[in-house]
């Protein structure tokens, strides 16, 4: 055979560079080489124990079976409570949608919406599988720059000079990856107020709404006239550590649930039973919440630990990300490029991150660090891109990050 024709439609599809940059990792590892892993956006605490034994119970019961596409009854009913809760929007179950993992709420809410040919914004830097899914349904990504400037915090006069007669939706993330920067409740408002004078649909990305350090978490869902207009992703993976159970939930018009369920019906067929009970136990168990502050309290120490460290390095800057467990650090003053440090990074200290660009044009001069890692490993990583930038080959600096561990 001379070799697959793929399809046109293959070659509009992105990636998240960081698998690639794990992948890349972990072969340097199998050579025997000492890896400070900053790259990923996953938490690495283990999820809350009443949760898995939520899901042991659940098997033990029986729940290995296909359930509803949109999810099992009960179990829409205690997210529509959870959202209800967090949002302060009475939610009814019809209006929920579970799916094994966020991302398809942003597939499915495009598949169900988009044109081609369709405008859609979204911010940049930001989550990389947006303009990938964007161009993969044949509409056209149109960046809204976040700017340091504003505390990485999507500029609403911009926004409004990007909307054109062919815009037809909007996506924003908040808590954000990758900058951690979080909308103020007047961002929120204004944002609203230019979707409803525009008619725009909003899919608003609170992946990381429970990872917020100061204050509440303003939900774009809870502005007035927002719930008919827009999708609330939202998921397990990141309050209770639980990426690998692939669970994500959507609140959204009823009618666009209902095409949920149509694309549901064609692909998974419906989350994994198990993973769905032990939701109710993340939404409603008595310890679930306890786990959450206590992953924060974690979390904002190495915060702490990451900015001040890369503060102290000449030629970086860092900002304090108001959410989320990202950074993104100005390298500019430096002199490098940020796709060159992250190979030298990797290569010659030792340290995995990701250059700024892998989440859009505006991350020039920036990189991602993810502080999903023990204080140690944070410490240790710092201190070898302060000996790389201080052009002390780490094999020379003691660190001995070149060196076999
Ligand atoms: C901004 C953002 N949205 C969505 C997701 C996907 O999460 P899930 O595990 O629910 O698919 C991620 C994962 O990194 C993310 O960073």
């Amino acid at each position: 055979m001379s070799g697959l024709r793929i399809a046109d439609r293959m070659s509009r599809l992105g990636t998240e560079s960081a698998f690639e940059t794990l992948a890349q990792a972990r072969r340097l590892e199998a050579q025997g080489r000492d890896v400070v892993h900053m790259e990923i956006g996953e938490p690495d605490f283990a999820t809350p124990p009443n949760i898995s034994e939520a899901a042991i119970r659940a098997l033990r019961e029986g729940a290995t079976h296909y359930t509803p596409a949109s999810g099992i009854w009960e179990v829409r009913e205690a997210t529509a409570r959870y959202v209800t809760r967090q949002t302060g929007v009475p939610t009814v179950p019809e209006q929920i949608v579970l799916v094994p993992g966020s991302k398809n709420l942003l597939h499915f809410a495009l598949l169900s919406l988009i044109e081609p040919g369709d405008e859609v914004l979204l911010p940049d830097p930001g989550y990389p599988i947006y303009s990938s899914l964007i161009n993969f349904v044949g509409a056209t990504p149109v960046s809204v720059p976040i700017r340091e400037q504003n505390d990485f915090r999507l500029d609403v006069r911009e926004l409004r000079s990007l909307v054109t007669p062919r815009t037809r939706a909007l996506i924003v993330n908040s808590p954000a990856n990758p900058t951690g920067g979080v909308l103020t409740r007047e961002d929120c408002e204004a944002i609203a107020a230019v979707a409803i004078e525009h008619d725009l649909f909003v899919v608003s990305d609170e992946i990381y709404s429970r990872l917020i350090y100061d204050g509440r978490h303003v939900s774009l869902y809870s502005i007035d006239g927002m719930a008919e207009r827009c999708v609330l992703m939202d998921g397990l993976s990141k309050a209770w550590a639980m990426c690998g159970w692939r669970l994500g939930f959507g609140a959204m018009p009823v009618q666009l649930a209902q095409r949920m369920d149509t694309l549901m019906i064609n692909t998974s067929s419906c989350a994994a039973a198990f993973t769905q009970w032990a939701a109710v136990e993340a939404f409603e168990g008595a310890a679930s919440d306890a786990a959450v502050s206590a992953m924060m309290a974690e979390f904002t120490e190495r915060r702490d630990v990451v900015v001040d460290g890369l503060n102290a390095i000449p030629g970086v800057r860092c900002h304090k990300p108001a959410g989320a467990f990202y950074v993104f650090p100005n390298i500019e003053a430096t002199g490098w490029d940020e796709r060159a440090l992250q190979q030298a990074l990797l290569n010659e200290a030792g340290v995995a991150v990701l250059a700024g660009t892998a989440f859009g044009a505006h991350g020039r001069g920036y990189l991602r660090l993810s502080y999903a890692n023990s204080v140690a490993n944070l410490e240790k990583g710092i201190e070898r891109i302060g000996n790389l930038l201080a052009g002390t080959p780490p094999e020379r600096s003691g660190s001995g990050a070149a060196v076999p561990s």
